[in-house]
Formats: structure tokens, sequence, C-alpha cells
């Protein structure tokens, strides 16, 4: 790759507006708030075109300018070797019929590199200024997805990791830690709980934690999976977007990103920002649907355990990115989520977690009540792969059928489909 000339500036704070040096801190000292990477967009917008992306790799680091990339020590084994992102836009036209949309596309981030979920993207941005900052040791609090890319990323590039989830965690995701070596450390408690313990971890140890103390080097990854969107669309911006919240950094860094190609002139188009939560864990979407401000915590219930986030730090953010582009947010029920799960999976052949789930069924709901329209050009963000979250849709699938290796058992098996003749799908 070619040497990184990214136009990060500063840190600043997103409420106070103090700025700071670009270096690991949690938060503003003066007012608490989450710190944002600032860059100085319009040197951008006289050095940069559009145009220069096609030329480059089909992965994330094709807008390097445009996040916080520092140059590495010496030795150091760079994230940007990685092919991280540039997934599929696929457009979805069984789908977008089932929910009555005039066009709609998938972003698969379920097929995201190395481990299957948009994490990937934000991981490879911590764990270079990781680098940067001479850090030897990497940690996180995850639901799942980001304890996973942590693990793997820090096994490519030679550092130690520590990963602090609840215990209650999928098992698919607990094997997928353990395999690339990452100390795994479950805490008897939920999210909120695992965070806070990360956050004295992270005043007491030299460690990098990427959604604490690297948070805002972190968080600038999810932009990527908006740029994506809009190159893809041949820089035109869609005009719904619906994305599943937990923490409500993804969301908000979506709205950021085409808030930056609208700054520098590459797309135009207004977007309406939707969010979508799982009715056993919505502060953000109860929030907006109860006209708060203020996120009121909750304790998760639901089988959507990567959303399981019941104090979001990003929350109010959230409201006001879903706010500003006048979009809304809803909630799924368990028995939606496994639902819309398998509507994904037998009309566009994608098989998402339950994150997915929670997104498709939101989608529908802001469908019906007209608050997308079925004119609109829609893109659902699809963050997670089935295969991680399969004991949450098993009970949900019909048995597969077994019989004896005969001909004649298969045939009395196929007579039991009664409306079955020889000019029925079921058997050409
Ligand atoms: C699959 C999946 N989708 C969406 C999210 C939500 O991301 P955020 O915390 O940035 O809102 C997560 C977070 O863990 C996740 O694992
Ligand atoms: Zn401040």
């Amino acid at each position: 790759m070619e040497p990184t000339m990214s136009y990060a500036l500063e840190l600043r704070c997103r409420s106070c507006g103090k700025t700071f040096a670009l270096a690991p801190q949690a938060g503003c000292d003066e007012c608490f708030a989450p710190l944002e990477v600032h860059y100085d967009l319009e040197r951008a917008q006289r050095e940069l075109r559009p145009e220069t992306f096609r030329s480059r790799p089909a992965n994330m680091w094709r807008y390097r300018e445009l996040l916080p990339l520092p140059a590495l020590p010496a030795g150091a084994i760079s994230t940007t070797q990685l092919q991280i992102g540039w997934t599929p836009l696929q457009p979805a036209p069984r789908l977008a019929r089932v929910l009555g949309v005039r066009e709609l596309y998938i972003k698969n981030d379920a097929v995201n590199f190395p481990t299957l979920s948009f994490k990937d993207r934000v991981v490879a941005v911590a764990l270079e200024n990781a680098q940067a900052f001479g850090m030897k040791t990497v940690a996180c609090s995850s639901t799942g997805n980001l304890a996973n890319a942590v693990a793997a990323q820090a096994a490519a590039l030679g550092l130690q990791a520590f990963i602090f989830t609840p215990a209650d965690l999928e098992p698919a995701k607990i094997a997928a830690t353990l395999v690339y070596g990452a100390r795994l450390v479950q805490i008897t408690g939920n999210y909120d709980q695992v965070n806070r313990l990360c956050g004295e971890i992270a005043q007491n140890l030299p460690w990098g934690i990427v959604n604490v103390n690297l948070r805002p080097f972190y968080a600038e990854g999810s932009k990527t999976v908006g740029y994506e969107i809009a190159e893809q669309l041949g820089w035109e911006l869609p005009d719904a977007l619906v994305c599943p919240m937990a923490g409500g950094s993804l969301i908000t860094k979506i709205h950021k990103s085409f808030q930056e190609l609208r700054q520098l002139g590459w797309a135009r188009n207004a977007t309406q920002i939707h969010g979508a939560q799982a009715t056993g864990c919505s502060p953000i979407a109860t929030a907006f649907k109860r006209d708060q401000r203020e996120i009121e915590p909750q304790k998760p219930q639901t089988i959507a355990r990567s959303l399981a986030i019941g104090d979001p730090a990003d929350g109010s953010f959230a409201l006001d990115a879903i706010r500003a582009s006048e979009g809304a947010c809803e909630d799924a029920s368990d028995g939606e989520i496994t639902q819309a799960m398998r509507l994904l999976a037998e009309t566009e052949g994608i098989f998402a977690e339950t994150a997915g789930g929670v997104t498709v069924a939101c989608a529908q709901k802001l469908l019906r009540q007209g608050r997308i329209r079925a004119q609109a050009r829609l893109v659902l963000v699809i963050t997670g792969n089935g295969l991680k979250t399969l004991d949450a849709i098993t009970p949900a699938l019909p048995e597969p059928v077994r019989l004896p290796p005969r001909y004649r058992a298969f045939e009395d098996y196929l007579s039991t489909f009664a409306t079955a003749t020889p000019a029925d799908p079921v058997l050409v």
C-alpha cells in the first residue's frame, strides 16, 4: 500500500468542543462526553476526488485519508495489510417485493473479513492506533462480535489480547475468540457491568482498550460502511437506511460519513437514517418513541445478544442523528427477529445473525407505518453472520426429514406433498 496520508487533525469533545491531541483518551476531561476525530476537510476537498478511489484495492483502506491512521513504529505489522471491508451491496428484489419497497439493497457485512461482522472495520483502525501508541496488549468489553474481531486481528499483528464479555455469550462467539489464543475473561454480569470494569482497567494498566481509551479511533472505522454504500451506488446516497443499534456508534458514524460526503461535495441527496433495536433491549428506540432526549438504561432480555447494551455510550448521539435526518426508530420481539432472519435467508440467500433479524423486522414495521416510503431507495445494514447465532435460530426452524437410503422411501416422502405434480417446482 502507498504511505498513509490522513487528514485527521485532532480529537474534539462532542459536547463542549474542547480539543485534544490524537492520543488514547476515553472522554473529555471537562465534561466526560465522548471525543471525536476531526479532519481538515477543506484540504481534503481541494486535494481529493472521488475518482481517486476507483483504482484502489477493494477494501476499506481506499478511504484512508478520511480515517485516523498514524505512522507505525518500525517492524509493526499494519492492519492495512488485511483485506477488510468493501463488502457487497447486494440488490434484494425478492425481499423488496415482500416488504413493499421499490428499490432495496443489503449492505452485507455478514461476509466481512476476517471475522464476519462490521466490527472488523472498527478494530482495524483501533489496533493501528494502539500500535502507533506503543501498546503491546489490547482488550475490549464485548457482546461477542467485537471479541472475535479483536482476538483475530491481535493474533495477526502479534499483540496480546484480553477479551471481557458477559458470561452468557453464544457458544460460537466463545470458540471464535479462544481459537486465536486470546485470553477470554467471562464476567458474571451484563455488558454494562463488563464495560464499567474495562473503564477501571484502562485507568490502571497501559493497555489499549479498543472501545474505551481507543474509542475515538475505533468508532471512525464504522464510517467506511457509509463511504462504501455511497461509492457502490455511484456516489449517490440512498433515500433511507436502517441500521441496528447497541451502543449507537455505528449509526452515528454512518450519519457522519454521509455528512462528510456532502461537505466534500461528492454526494448531495438526503438520507433518512432509521435505528433498529430488540424490544428486550431498546433504550434508544424507547427514548425516540417517547420523544425524550435522555436515554433511560434498561436491563437487557433478548436473543439479539450482540445488541444487548442497556446503557448505550453513544445513545444520545444516535438519537440526534436519527432526528436530524428525519428518520425513526423501531424495535422487534424475539419471535419477530427469528422470523425476519428466515425471511432474509429465504428471499435473498443471506444468513444474518440476530442483529440482522432486528434490522429486517424493524424495516418491515417502518414501511408499514409509512415512515419509509414505498417509493424509496432503501439500504439495510446487515452487520453480522448467522452461523454465529445458531442457538437463537435453530428452535425456530423446521426439523429436517430423515429417510432410509431407498428410492421407495423417498417416493413415499414426496407423495406427502399433497399438491405435488410433475409441474410443481418441488419436482422439477
Ligand atoms: C452484529 C452487530 N450489529 C450491530 C451492532 C451495534 O453496534 P453499535 O454498538 O456501534 O451500535 C453490534 C455491536 O456489538 C453488533 O455486534
Ligand atoms: Zn467536553
